[in-house]
């Protein structure tokens, strides 16, 4: 039985000048998870937000805060984002020498475990990680911009990721970042995603819009 979808708002396309608010509005208009994209400015061509943000993030919103570390090398910064609050971390297989090791130090700090493919990385990365990880983050968009367009190979990829995930009889949530709107939602759904990264397409239009911009996510 494939589970409900899950929205997760991507904050990258709120205002950063009201970050707090800005989460406790996409959470009362329906948010599951909170999408927070962390940037090196060397791993991806763009620079965000550390540890510090996502603490000060903490007190505003009970839900799970959904980080994204697109940072290169990430190990040395999972004890400083766990502790921060972060509930699922998740690494791109290309972000350190040793990505099996760098999913057992998440687990061991309490937290769920992500794992990124980009659009040019194959499903077959995952196969020696399926039974330790909790998330498979399919890329829709290269990493490092919201507002990109979706990149429609990747549904042939979520399509492989979902019959892997079936086969491994594990609960682990498929995830798709990049692109998605009402037009592509359903259509990556289809494909075998249960939980949706928005950026651009939940923050449109401001606080008043959130709510029905969520639920067009969700087809309702
Ligand atoms: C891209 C980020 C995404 C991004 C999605 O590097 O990982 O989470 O914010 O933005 P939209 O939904 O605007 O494509
Ligand atoms: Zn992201």
């Amino acid at each position: 039985m494939v589970s409900p979808v899950r929205i997760a708002p991507s904050i990258l396309s709120a205002d950063f000048a009201r970050l707090g608010e800005e989460v406790r509005a996409v959470d009362a208009a329906g948010a599951d998870w909170i999408h927070v994209d962390v940037m090196d400015g060397h791993f991806v061509p763009n620079l965000t937000i550390g540890p510090m943000v996502v603490k000060a993030l903490r007190p505003h919103t009970a839900k799970p805060l959904d980080v994204h570390l697109m940072i290169a090398p990430v190990d040395h910064f999972l004890d400083a984002f766990a502790e921060a609050g972060a509930d699922i971390l998740t690494i791109h297989p290309e972000a350190g020498p040793h990505v099996h090791r760098s999913v057992q130090r998440i687990k061991a700090l309490g937290k769920q475990a992500g794992i990124a493919l980009n659009p040019g990385t194959p499903a077959k990365m995952l196969d020696y990680l399926i039974d330790e990880i909790d998330l498979v983050l399919v890329m829709s968009v290269n990493p490092g911009f919201g507002g990109q367009s979706f990149i429609e190979s990747q549904l042939r990829k979520i399509e492989a990721v979902r019959k892997m995930i079936d086969r491994s009889g594990r609960a682990i949530a498929l995830e798709v970042d990049g692109g998605i709107d009402a037009a592509t939602a359903p259509r990556v759904i289809a494909a075998g995603a249960d939980a949706l990264v928005a950026g651009t397409a939940t923050f449109r239009g401001g606080p008043s819009a959130y709510a029905d911009n969520i639920r067009k996510l969700r087809g309702s």
